[in-house]
């Protein structure tokens, strides 16, 4: 067993985990954040995407003693973050989602890409989306869900300038 101290979602946490502990299954299991999906459990689908220190990384391939001292933000820490708010509803009027369950994952990697400005066209949205698997939506209305929340969000900011 090892001691861990991590912050989660801006709440500090401190915990014994086993040695082979997953960080999804630390915040699922033991903290109740089941925002956090498991698909493969092998670092395939992206299902369980999070932030560790502000950069996207799977949940289920990522030990929770890695996590010790770090800053940890799964999808229930973005309840009032405004560009997650964006991409939320552009995923609503996109149809960017049918059962949610890779949602989770999807939409901290758009909020990724959308910070990274990597988000140009159809071709680098796939590309830069084709570590997440969707088995709903034939992918189309999640990359117009994408585009539409990257307009949004460059209006909203720029009204705001
Ligand atoms: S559950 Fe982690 S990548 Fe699939
Ligand atoms: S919406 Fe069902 S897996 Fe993506």
């Amino acid at each position: 067993m090892i001691d861990v101290k991590m912050k989660v979602n801006g709440r500090d946490l401190a915990a014994q985990v086993d040695d082979r502990l997953s960080l999804a299954d630390f915040l699922r299991d033991r903290n109740d954040l089941t925002g956090t999906h498991l698909g493969c459990e092998h670092g395939v689908c992206g299902a369980c995407t999070l932030l560790l220190d502000g950069e996207p990384v799977r949940g289920c391939i990522t030990l929770a003693a890695a996590a010790d001292g770090c800053e940890v933000t799964s999808i229930e820490g973005f309840e009032h973050d405004p560009m997650m708010a964006v991409i939320r509803q552009a995923f609503r009027d996109g149809h960017g989602l049918q059962c949610g369950f890779c949602t989770p994952g999807m939409l901290i990697m758009v909020r990724d890409m959308i910070q990274r400005g990597v988000c140009s066209g159809e071709a680098a949205i796939r590309l830069e989306l084709s570590g997440n698997i969707c088995r709903c939506t034939g992918y189309q209305g999640i990359v117009d869900s994408v585009l539409l929340a990257r307009d949004r969000w460059a209006e909203q900011q720029k009204a705001a300038e």
